[in-house]
């Protein structure tokens, strides 16, 4: 396993000394480069897998994205990778991946006042193009051992680069240079994602109920409504999105009015 250079302790300590969370990021891996912090992550050890444990790169050579794609990530976007161990059921893994792109879409108010919009299962986007995509991996036997929360927010970069190696079926990228028009401190966008996780986190694990999760995930998103094709599994299913349920679950209202609900999550497509 490849072992950050002193240098890029420079970040690290940075980042130290800005945060403010009790246990995410405490533990912090950052690399210059690396093929991807996510199989990183995954890789650790488990004395080395402590909750909040967090890999960063400033780039990588095989990212990854949900349903085995490439992640673009060149230098300027924001990689990371989160340990999570889990205080809580399987059935409650959807909620990991919603405090993921809450944090994100708070981060980003915090730091340059655009509001992103949420689309389910986990993409965050600004004026319809994706900024950002969150990949939830989950490593569990009979019980979760541990969660490893991807975010993958292009920030300083041009969308260009992105776009570039797009195929068709997928969503045009943004970024926050563009929308935002400056560059922005990666230390600082990085310190309010943790801080904005963890409140998530702990609340959630202090109430155990997902109430507060739901209901801003349900602000943030425009999707309701609306008519979708979402993937369920492999199965297409098209109809009209019209609730996030308390589990976490997409609600949906078919043609032959009948209603189903959709938790198992993978591939997303408004109309
Ligand atoms: C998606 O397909 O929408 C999810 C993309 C997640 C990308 C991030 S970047 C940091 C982490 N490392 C990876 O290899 N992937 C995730």
């Amino acid at each position: 396993m490849r072992k950050p250079n002193p240098n890029e302790s420079i970040f690290k300590t940075r980042l130290s000394k800005v945060l403010r969370t009790k246990k995410l990021g405490k533990s912090i891996y950052v690399f210059n480069e690396l093929d991807s912090t996510q199989d990183y992550a995954n890789s650790l050890p488990n004395n080395e897998s402590l909750h909040g444990t967090t890999v960063i790169a400033r780039k990588q050579n095989m990212g990854k994205g949900r349903i085995g794609r490439t992640w673009i990530s060149p230098e300027g976007g924001l990689w990371m990778s989160i340990i999570i161990i889990p205080d809580f059921s399987l059935a409650d893994i959807i909620f990991t991946q919603f405090i993921g792109s809450l944090a994100v879409v708070d981060a980003v108010f915090e730091n340059t006042k655009i509001n992103c919009k949420l689309t389910w299962p986990n993409d965050i986007l600004i004026n319809g193009k994706k900024v950002c995509g969150i990949l939830t991996d989950v490593n569990a036997e009979n019980e979760i051992k541990k969660i490893v929360v991807g975010i993958g927010l292009n920030a300083n970069i041009e969308s260009s680069s992105i776009n570039n190696y797009l195929t068709d079926d997928n969503l045009k990228a943004t970024t926050l240079k563009e929308e935002y028009g400056n560059d922005i401190d990666l230390i600082i966008l990085i310190k309010s994602i943790l801080e904005r996780m963890e409140y998530y986190y702990d609340n959630f694990l202090s109430c155990g109920n997902t109430l507060e999760i739901v209901d801003r995930w349900k602000e943030r998103s425009d999707m309701f409504g609306k008519k979708a094709i979402v993937y369920d599994g492999n199965q297409q299913v098209m109809g009209e999105i019209i609730d996030l349920d308390q589990n976490g679950a997409l609600v949906m209202k078919l043609s032959d009015t009948s209603i189903r609900k959709i938790i198992y999550y993978d591939n997303v497509s408004l109309h």
